[in-house]
């Protein structure tokens, strides 16, 4: 089999999903992520979608180096324009362009007979050559389109320049045996199908996205995709580690090293897209959930105390997973914790090593036994809080009074500058009390909670607060993380980290106009 590309969309299909939404930050240090696991290419957003999306493109495409960066665009000269604009500095630029192709979608959605696709596929896909040799035509809704039809606008669109043809599966319909057909009959029928390469785009509404992937890969597909924990659209895309997993565990079926991907940055970018999006994998979830390598029952127990391979498809290890019974604690001193990172897979700078070991220290004081999850917590946290917005509030010190029949009351004291700032109020429980003292202080703009949780990093009553704040105010999505063995205190730090940023957007935007 030949290689297969793995193009990743977690920033486009993945991110424009609710509750996914990412900040600029968050967006380039997921395509960092992206560049260590080696995926082939990024589809860095829809650059037309907003201004903010258009900037994030063009960060992203000037900040790669190793990986072709793509940008969507409807089959609109506008669209198209746009997304070149925003991908031409990349090393390697891709436009992708799509139209629907289905009876329902162009009937009521594009509301253009089947000659006006087949038009506009051949002026729009041209219009991108004249910018980019690369360009990636999309079918939408490839799977319940005419394959007659079909057939006609992949002709067209490769007569016009297209160098990638995907048949997405845009509403998850389709079975593991119709996708492999289709693409594998779409190839046979299609003149010039041997100068592009084919790809799958799946949504997983059945639960089927990864095996319809793997199966248009049986049909000759050479491109899959996917997005990291397989977020995206309703019930989201083809996941990217079982997809890549799936081919590397078999290679009896796929081949030898099938994709480029470097399977050990699997668990890291996992841990890092749902910690943006402040959520976490479902304990069962394939390759990443925390139940995917432990094994509960006696009978599964014994056969791998006798010889792992019993129950063990594939090792925790492959997928960056650590397993060592390695724990830090006060004694540790700085090398040792170095090394330790540097085990983990982190490369910091001086600077950053000096933020982390502090934090650690002050941990230590705290707790006994410090695990990789607490480390990873704590350099997460040590980055954002290092990107504090300068001259924000700060906590200085707050109080929570709370009881079984009374109503909640906190007192908190912010610091900006040289100023103190003190309030208190009543809530339903001590972390609403505290936001509405904190509210009645800064005074920030409307805003609405699109994530409010609290994790834990460690197993233990000694762990720490985990808490990821996403607040949602003037179409933008402003993100807060704070983390400390006091929840109160991790939701303070959270919720001030969020309203910090907000008030420092409007001020941009005052100061703009
Ligand atoms: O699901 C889909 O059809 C898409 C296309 C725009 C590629 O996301
Ligand atoms: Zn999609």
């Amino acid at each position: 089999m030949s290689r297969i590309k793995i193009f990743d969309t977690t920033l486009r299909d993945g991110e424009q999903s609710p509750g996914c939404s990412m900040n600029l930050k968050e967006k380039i240090e997921v395509a960092r992520c992206l560049e260590r696991l080696r995926v082939d290419v990024i589809e860095a957003g829809f650059a037309i979608s907003s201004p903010g999306d258009f900037e994030s493109v063009s960060t992203i495409a000037r900040t790669v180096k190793d990986c072709t960066v793509a940008s969507l665009a409807r089959a609109t000269v506008k669209d198209i324009d746009c997304a070149w604009e925003a991908v031409k500095m990349a090393a390697d630029p891709r436009i992708h362009l799509f139209i629907a192709t289905s009876p329902l979608h162009m009937e009521y959605k594009l509301r253009m007979t089947p000659e006006q696709v087949l038009e506009r596929t051949a002026a729009m896909t041209a219009h991108a050559k004249k910018y980019c040799a690369n360009i990636e035509f999309s079918a939408e809704d490839a799977t319940r389109s005419d394959i007659d039809f079909l057939c006609r606008v992949v002709e067209v669109a490769i007569r016009n320049g297209a160098t990638v043809v995907n048949l997405p599966d845009t509403v998850g319909y389709t079975t593991p045996d119709e996708m492999r057909s289709l693409i594998s009959t779409v190839i046979a029928r299609v003149p010039g199908s041997d100068r592009v390469e084919f790809s799958v785009h799946c949504h997983n509404d059945l639960g089927m996205a990864v095996a319809n992937s793997l199966a248009g890969v049986m049909g000759g597909a050479q491109q899959i995709e996917c997005t990291i924990n397989g977020l995206g659209e309703r019930a989201g895309n083809t996941s990217l580690e079982e997809a890549v997993m799936a081919m590397r565990t078999r290679p009896d079926i796929y081949g030898e090293d099938t994709t480029r991907i470097d399977t050990t940055q699997i668990a890291r970018a996992s841990r890092t897209v749902y910690s943006i999006i402040g959520q976490s994998a479902p304990l069962n979830k394939p390759i990443v959930g925390r139940n995917a390598f432990l094994h509960e029952s006696g009978i599964h127990q014994h056969g791998v105390l006798a010889n792992k391979r019993t129950y063990e498809i594939l090792t925790p290890e492959a997928v960056g997973i650590r397993v060592s019974n390695l724990v830090l604690g006060k004694h540790s001193g700085r090398h040792a914790f170095a090394d330790h990172l540097q085990a983990m897979g982190y490369e910091l700078t001086e600077e950053e090593l000096n933020r982390v070991f502090e934090e650690f220290k002050a941990l230590c004081d705290k707790k006994k036994d410090i695990s990789d999850r607490d480390i990873e917590a704590i350099i997460t946290h040590s980055t954002t809080a290092a990107e504090q917005e300068e001259g924000g509030y700060q906590l200085d010190w707050f109080a929570v009074q709370t009881t079984n029949f009374t109503t909640a009351t906190s007192t908190v004291s912010l610091k900006k500058g040289e100023e103190k700032f003190q309030a208190v109020s009543l809530g339903d429980g001590p972390i609403d009390a505290a936001f509405q003292a904190i509210d009645s202080i800064v005074a920030p703009v409307p805003h609405t909670f699109e994530v409010f949780r609290i994790d834990s990093t460690s197993e233990g009553k000694d762990t720490m607060g985990d808490v990821r704040i996403k607040l949602q105010a003037e179409g933008r999505t402003f993100s807060g993380h704070g983390l400390s063995t006091d929840i109160f205190e991790a939701s303070i730090v959270a919720y001030l980290q969020a309203l910090n940023r907000l008030n420092a957007w409007v001020e941009r935007q005052k100061s703009a106009q």
